[in-house]
């Protein structure tokens, strides 16, 4: 018997796990296992920050594995302006999840870093061996330590008690139940929801910067798979990069694109050039990943935008969006 808990269980990633965990059949590679319950906590069922609010989570599930997604999140404005919340919140959930975890005998942690995370000045491609390299981009600091301790305590609780405690690093992740709010949003949610009210309002659809750049996206529904894979195939402290190939990165063009074509947006539609494009490239190898997972199929990219618009044009009125209309 086993309990599963998945913090950050109401969010992108987390809605994600759910929905493969209850659609893909009972026993098969990614469904439920006999004797499994999966739980899937939201900020809800007890704030993470908070010690005893997190004891208290633990004492209810009893969980024997966990998949910690929590943390604060959030784009380039928001890391920048709120630097210390950034630090203070991810450092505070991610000691209470693990130490939580060590004194009530958890028997495997994965939790979730980012590729927000590796050092500024890097070589590429990014590999898992360069996550401590050097010092973060200044403008998320605040976040990019905070991720990083968590491979330093999962090192840490090995080495002092032998634990099975590791990390995934998703590239970027988009799809259903993303955040669409324009203060905080990520590119494809942010671009998604520019789109629609271009399109509601009969405004041109303005997308910053040259649209040059290229990023690896992964669907939240691909890697939700592989975090279920991970709980199940993978015991090493070491982490593990969750990625599509660097052969399939894509520009932000062919995203707005994309998005222009899912949206049915048939208005003006143009790239602020004025606005900065951020780092060209920031490819990320998937190379350990693709040889130890087997047979796995991405789904392809347009695919899985298409999957995700349709998804917020129909929760439009219950999904993140802010305050925008
Ligand atoms: N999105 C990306 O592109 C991306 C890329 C790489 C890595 N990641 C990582 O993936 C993980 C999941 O991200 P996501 O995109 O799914 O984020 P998200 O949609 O913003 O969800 C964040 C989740 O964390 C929960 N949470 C936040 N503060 C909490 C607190 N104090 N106590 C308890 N729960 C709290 C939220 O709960 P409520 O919603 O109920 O408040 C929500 O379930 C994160 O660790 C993130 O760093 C994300």
């Amino acid at each position: 018997m086993s309990v599963i808990l998945v913090t950050g269980g109401s969010g992108l990633v987390g809605k994600a796990i759910q929905y493969v965990i209850e659609t893909e059949p009972e026993g098969s590679r990614f469904g439920k296992k006999p004797g499994e319950t999966w739980v899937f906590a939201g900020s809800a069922d007890g704030d993470l920050r908070d010690q005893a609010q997190t004891k208290k989570l633990f004492e209810k599930y009893k969980p024997t594995h966990v998949i910690h997604l929590a943390a604060l999140v959030g784009g380039l404005f928001a890391n920048m302006k709120y630097k210390l919340d950034f630090l203070r919140d991810n450092v505070l959930i991610n000691d209470n999840v693990l130490h939580t975890s060590h004194l009530t005998g958890v028997k495997k942690v994965i939790s979730c870093l980012s590729t927000c995370v590796y050092p500024d000045k890097v070589e590429y491609p990014l590999d898992e061996t360069k996550i401590h390299l050097g010092l973060p981009h200044d403008s998320n600091f605040g976040y990019a330590y905070a991720k990083r301790m968590v491979d330093v305590s999962n090192h840490a609780y090995k080495d002092q008690f032998g634990h099975n405690f590791t990390s995934a690093i998703p590239t970027n992740v988009f799809g259903p139940h993303d955040n669409y709010d324009l203060e905080s949003a990520h590119v494809i949610p942010g671009l998604v929801h520019k789109c629609y009210l271009a399109k509601k309002n009969g405004t041109p659809f303005v997308v910053g910067g040259t649209g040059k750049p290229l990023r690896q996206f992964i669907y939240s529904q691909d890697l939700a798979k592989l975090f279920i894979w991970m709980l199940r195939n993978y015991d090493d402290v070491e982490p593990l990069i969750l990625s599509v190939d660097e052969t399939e990165e894509v520009s932000i063009k062919q995203v707005a694109d994309a998005i222009v074509k899912a949206v049915g947006f048939e208005g003006e539609y143009t790239f602020d050039t004025a606005r900065a494009d951020g780092q060209f490239r920031k490819p990320a190898s998937n190379k350990k990943l693709l040889s130890l997972v087997g047979d796995f199929q991405f789904t392809p990219f347009e695919q899985a935008l298409d999957e995700s618009v349709k998804w917020f044009l129909e929760n439009y009125d219950t999904a993140r969006t802010g305050k925008q209309q």
